[in-house]
């Protein structure tokens, strides 16, 4: 197969979607592997490297686009790609549709094949969003504790308090990846941690494996609102997988928080979980509605991009091999797993919750009968 690379396009988003390792992987496996020149610089990964792992660099977008039968990602197509979107191209990456009608659209009306990572599930795991919620979720407790500074805005909270001076208090809604890497980091910066999850499973693990400055707590609303009231840190790390996030945190409770507190929307690229919030971008992070501080950066690990690459093509490289060796059709017939990412098949949605966001079941079509 031909498998291709383009550089990303999104704001600050310095990941790409393959390695030289990964490049060199594919191209054992009898693949050839185009990447647009320049496409790894963000990433710290030269030209030179993947020539090294048997790649051909091209000097442009279209022509990798051009040349690929199937496309390997990081972020969604933005506008400025969906011309170059191919009938029947397979394309590999973060689609996140139920955020993007317009998208959703693009890719209909272009009759790609759409492989969305962030649906692709193995038993209870969705191992191609993992990788990146381990760093969101990391990044999540940092960049609510940089917030708080009283000049970067923040209520002037020393995250961990000082002898004598009681720490700041982080709540997080939402106990999968993103918010256990976040509980764990807030902790070990020595904040008070309380975490909400409806899983009892999940709090059951989550008591086991915490340390003792996190408390578990079940999420509906009454324990929302008390936690709520007294966070400096509010981290949005829920997910209904496929679906629009539930809008837990509504514009009436930033009335109940103290002025000058943070929260950090990690699930605004599907939808965000906080009522108010609007994505965001490197450049421009954060905003302010009613005193408090929104971040809700969309690709927050494109921020440590050689850290999120390498764990991503970690992730991504078993899954992409199978879809390159034995074709999309076959790859999903053999894999229950990689049959749950098949978003869009040539002009039909193949994901239900994708369709119910925007009311399309008359243009969903089962994934198993497009495959078989
Ligand atoms: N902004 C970014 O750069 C970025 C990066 C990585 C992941 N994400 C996003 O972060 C979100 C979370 O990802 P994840 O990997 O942790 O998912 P996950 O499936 O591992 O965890 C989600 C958790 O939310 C819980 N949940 C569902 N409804 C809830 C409710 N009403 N109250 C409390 N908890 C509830 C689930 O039980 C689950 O434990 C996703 O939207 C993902 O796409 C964003």
């Amino acid at each position: 197969m031909k498998i291709g690379c383009p550089a990303e396009i999104k704001n600050n988003e310095n990941r790409v979607g393959i390695t030289p390792n990964a490049a060199l992987a594919y191209a054992q496996a009898g693949h050839e592997v185009f990447v647009q020149k320049g496409g790894g610089l963000g990433s710290a990964i030269t030209d030179d490297e993947y020539v090294k792992a048997g790649a051909k660099v091209l000097a442009t977008a279209p022509e990798v686009w051009a040349a690929s039968d199937m496309i390997v990602k990081v972020k969604e197509p933005l506008a400025a790609e969906y011309k170059l979107m191919k009938e029947n191209q397979l394309v590999y990456t973060y689609f996140h549709f139920a955020a993007d009608e317009e998208l959703t659209k693009a890719c209909l009306a272009s009759k790609i094949v759409a492989m969305a990572y962030e649906t692709v599930q193995d038993g209870n795991i969705l191992p191609l969003l993992k990788p990146m919620s381990e760093v969101a979720g990391r990044m999540s407790a940092l960049m609510g504790s940089f917030y708080l500074a009283k000049t970067h805005g923040g209520r002037g909270l020393l995250p961990m308090g000082v002898s004598g001076v009681a720490p700041a208090e982080v709540v997080i809604l939402g106990g999968g990846s993103v918010g256990t890497n976040a509980a764990f980091t807030a902790a070990g910066l020595g904040t008070r941690v309380t975490i909400l999850d409806v899983n009892i499973n999940r709090l059951e693990y989550l008591h086991d494996v915490m340390p003792a400055n996190v408390t578990g707590l079940y999420s509906d609303p009454v324990n929302l609102e008390t936690s709520i009231k007294t966070a400096d840190i509010v981290i949005g790390a829920v997910l209904i997988p496929g679906a629009k996030a539930p809008k837990l945190l509504r514009k009436e409770h930033l009335k109940m928080m103290r002025p000058g507190s943070v929260i950090v929307d990690v699930a605004i690229d599907q939808g965000g979980c906080f009522e108010t919030s609007h994505p965001t971008t490197h450049s421009e992070p954060t905003y302010v509605v009613d005193d408090i501080i929104h971040y809700c950066v969309a690709n927050m690990p494109g921020a440590y991009a050689r850290t999120s690459t390498f764990a991503l093509n970690n992730a991504t490289l078993k899954y992409g091999l199978m879809l390159a060796n034995k074709g999309v059709e076959a790859a999903c017939r053999e894999s229950e797993a990689l049959l749950l990412g098949l978003n869009t098949y040539k002009g039909a949605i193949t994901f239900k919750a994708v369709a119910e966001a925007f009311g399309m079941l008359n243009n969903y079509k089962d994934p198993r009968a497009v495959v078989a």
